[in-house]
């Protein structure tokens, strides 16, 4: 077990328990949309528009295939379990949690959301769409699955750093 890959759905709290589970661990914390925004020193949202999705899906692969050999806890963007390639590299370098809440849970945090050029060019029945067609990739993805609905941030980030201890022991 090296690095902690957490993936999910767009609003499912990759990044915001990437940030805690950090602290908790005390491992470091990379967030991947942030990495390659540093990278191309452009938003998400621009390297979208400027370059398409396909070259922004290119540029999540090589991040995995790139990134810097060292222990550490990485948030991916949504739609990085889509590709074999990604869940194969996560699955062979670290472990993988998927964070998985229900549609209506993740409706309520992307909805106003400004930021994703995903969410900005869909309805709501696209993005539910999206979000069931996607699941079954996260669950292929993962090494663990926490349904999270209802949970707050504190208690999602206690069950990971319980299995990530629990699995380090064994
Ligand atoms: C995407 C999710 C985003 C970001 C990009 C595409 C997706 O990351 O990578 O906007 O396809 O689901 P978050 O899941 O962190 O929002």
């Amino acid at each position: 077990m090296y690095k902690v890959y957490l993936v999910g759905y767009m609003g499912s709290g990759k990044s915001a328990i990437g940030r805690r589970l950090s602290f908790a661990l005390k491992l470091p914390y990379y967030d991947m949309d942030k990495e390659i925004e540093k990278q191309m020193n452009m938003s998400i949202s621009e390297i979208f528009a400027t370059y398409g999705e396909e070259y922004f899906r290119d540029l999540e692969t090589k991040f995995l295939k790139e990134f810097r050999d060292e222990q550490c806890i990485i948030s991916t963007g949504g739609g990085v379990a889509m590709r074999e390639e990604n869940r194969r590299i996560m699955k062979r370098t670290g472990l993988v949690f998927h964070l998985c809440a229900s549609f209506p849970f993740i409706w309520v945090r992307i909805a106003k959301d400004k930021r994703r050029p995903i969410v900005q060019r869909s309805t709501k029945e696209e993005l539910e769409s999206l979000y069931y067609y996607r699941r079954k990739y996260y669950f292929q993805a993962a090494h663990i699955n926490i349904k999270t609905d209802g949970m707050t941030l504190r208690q999602v980030t206690e069950t990971l750093a319980f299995h990530y201890k629990r699995l380090k022991s064994e």
